[in-house]
């Protein structure tokens, strides 16, 4: 797309390079806008600009690359020329879960937002993408025009995204829907030029007021998270009644009220954003005085954490009684598959478990490795899923990678010592691995 000029907005900041900004960054830059993408991180910044994506995204290197030879995206660590740059700044930096606490820690966005807020001189339009407590627009709204020296020329408006990591190349292209929470026409014709493309292909575009759009993104995931957990509760009957989850999964989701996605049973959500997004969502709702509302929350994080228990007690049974010495072969400990995030990874949980109960746990991730190694080095790692589980007394399933799906049963089978396999995303196909004499376990699975 060639270069724009025609609007209100030909210069776009990024705050925060992180799985959300960069892919924002990136697209914008092929949209046709002049984009200049900041972090704090100059370790970040400099990879970034020499085309190296700093994490693992599918699709993601050849977008950033285009958008750097075209010459409309650059990287910065300077919030002064930031502040210079842009007629639209978008807010992509993280806001993870407060140690010891539910609560979101926003001191990444107060922080970004004060920094940049002081140098903005002339009118322009800051947008927070990151997913934030409902109310927190309003008071960075407030704050903003306070502290910019252009005043109320300046103007605060939410975003949210819904992109998932290892498609987010292709959400943040073509999104389901747009929301912008804005308080002016101003902001929100900004936003519609932004968004132009996706609009005229179809992408329904909701201008709403701040708090709305803070909610539609917890709202979402908080949906999607009780989705997870109502199918692996089912998997919890299951087990107790020799039912079969997959299929009772299958079922459901025909039903065009249910739908199928999410309901996918086994170890259950992980990631940046799902369980920490719930924590905060309840923990913002008791401030509010209304906690009963999102107490079921709090079944939906307990089920999903019950997950990682109970897969860890089928490699026992699998290990007759005892973890206790035992060789354990794990495969997959990035979060999701196509991602090399391990942030709240069940997998890397299990695996970890396992370790201290005195299994010997040899992991292979084909993504992942690197930043596992950095949080868990007490665990082994090798460079090959037959490597990991050469020798294993049993091995797990525990990130769904294609190349695990596709693994042929014989081939593992000649390099494990028992032919032992916790199944933990019910992503094999059962029965040939049991034809070919292996013991499998999946949770809410009969056997
Ligand atoms: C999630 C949401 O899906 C995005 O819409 C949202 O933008 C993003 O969080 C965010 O807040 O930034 P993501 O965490 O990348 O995206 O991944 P999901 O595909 O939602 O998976 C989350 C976790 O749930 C993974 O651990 C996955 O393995 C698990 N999962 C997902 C299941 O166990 N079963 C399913 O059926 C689906």
């Amino acid at each position: 797309m060639a270069a724009r000029g025609d609007g209100a907005v030909r210069r776009i900041t990024v705050l925060g390079t992180g799985y959300l900004g960069t892919v924002h960054a990136a697209w914008l830059a092929q949209m046709g806008f002049e984009v200049l993408g900041m972090d704090a991180d100059s370790a970040k910044v400099s990879a970034l600009s020499r085309g190296v994506l700093p994490f693992y995204e599918p699709g993601l290197e050849p977008l950033l690359r285009s958008g750097l030879e075209s010459g409309r995206l650059s990287f910065t660590t300077s919030y002064a020329e930031v502040a210079a740059f842009g007629d639209l700044h978008f807010i992509c930096v993280g806001t993870p879960q407060r140690p010891g606490s539910y609560r979101a820690d926003l001191s990444q966005v107060h922080g970004c937002l004060r920094a940049l807020g002081t140098l903005l001189d002339r009118p322009c339009l800051v947008v927070g993408k990151s997913t934030v407590p409902v109310g927190t627009a309003e008071v960075l709204a407030e704050r903003l025009s306070v502290i910019a020296r252009a005043g109320l020329a300046c103007e605060l408006a939410w975003n949210p995204e819904f992109l998932r990591e290892g498609r987010a190349v292709q959400d943040t292209m073509r999104p389901d829907r747009i929301v912008a929470g804005v308080t002016s026409a101003r902001a929100e014709a900004m936003l519609r030029e932004v968004y132009a493309e996706p609009i005229a292909a179809g992408t329904p575009f909701l201008a709403t007021d701040l708090p709305t759009a803070e909610l539609a993104k917890v709202a979402a995931n908080a949906f999607l998270a009780t989705k997870i957990s109502f199918i692996n509760a089912m998997a919890e009957v299951c087990e107790a009644t020799n039912a079969d989850v997959t299929k009772l999964s299958e079922a459901l989701g025909f039903d065009p009220r249910i739908g199928a996605a999410a309901l996918r049973p086994g170890l259950g959500f992980g990631g940046g954003c799902l369980p920490k997004d719930i924590r905060a969502f309840m923990a913002r709702a008791e401030e509010l005085g209304v906690d009963q509302a999102l107490s079921f929350l709090r079944e939906v994080d307990a089920i999903n954490m019950r997950r990682r228990a109970r897969i860890v007690d089928q490699a026992t049974e699998l290990a007759c009684g005892s973890l206790r010495g035992q060789t354990i072969g794990v495969l997959g400990v990035a979060f999701k598959p196509d991602s090399d995030d391990i942030r709240d990874s069940p997998a890397l949980d299990v695996a970890a478990t396992m370790h201290r109960l005195g299994a010997a746990v040899t992991v292979y991730d084909p993504a992942a490795l690197v930043n596992a190694r950095r949080t868990h080095p007490e665990l082994s790692y090798a460079g090959s899923a037959l490597d990991a589980v050469t020798s294993a007394n049993v091995t797990l399933l525990l990130t769904e990678w294609q190349e695990f799906r596709d693994a042929d049963p014989e081939e593992l089978g000649g390099v494990v010592a028992k032919r032992n396999i916790v199944d933990g995303r019910n992503a094999l196909d059962a029965d040939s691995w049991r034809a070919a004499g292996w013991t499998y376990r999946a949770l809410g699975r009969p056997y």
